[in-house]
């Protein structure tokens, strides 16, 4: 496992819960990132009157990540209002995986674990590479990308081969 300041780490996670919006669950979360090249992302929750449209904390710290630069996720703590670590919900955890994979450090309340233990089995970047006429992936700024989508035009144009035309 990486060595991992996670006073500091959850210092910054705690800055940004205290930026929570969450007037609807009263239930404010922080979570702070460290990248593989040493950079510090946050975010917090953002609700909505529309429940359903609630962004999660660790969404908004990968919003801010991807803004950034993006990168590897080596680290990521998350904070709940009595500024102790809350464990990222199954959502979060797949939005997490997608940047940090496997070997990405979670706090969790029982201590720091891998990506691999509290999302065994992944589904991720990977896999989408392994079905014919799925998008393909090019690494770019240290995470996987997907190539653009292409238009309904072009999707109605191929199918038959299985092969995508980009304009
Ligand atoms: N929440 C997060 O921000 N991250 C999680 O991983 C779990 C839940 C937020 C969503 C909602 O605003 C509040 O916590 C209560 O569920």
């Amino acid at each position: 496992m990486v060595d991992v300041d996670w006073q500091r780490l959850s210092a910054l996670a705690v800055e940004a819960m205290e930026r929570a919006y969450c007037p609807y669950s009263g239930f404010p979360v922080g979570a702070a990132g460290l990248t593989a090249d040493g950079r510090l992302v946050s975010g917090c929750n953002v609700e909505n009157a529309g429940y359903g449209c609630t962004l999660c904390a660790e969404c908004s710290m990968v919003s801010e990540l991807v803004r950034t630069g993006g990168g590897r996720l080596v680290a990521v703590a998350c904070v709940n209002g009595n500024k102790e670590p809350v464990a990222p919900c199954g959502r979060c955890r797949q939005v997490i995986y997608e940047h940090g994979g496997d070997e990405c450090v979670v706090l969790m309340p029982a201590g720091a674990m891998t990506m691999r233990e509290v999302l065994p089995g992944a589904f991720g970047p990977d896999d989408l590479g392994e079905v014919a006429g799925a998008p393909r992936l090019r690494a770019r700024g240290g995470g996987a990308r997907a190539v653009p989508a292409p238009s309904r035009t072009e999707i109605t144009e191929e199918g038959r081969d299985g092969t995508v035309r980009r304009g």
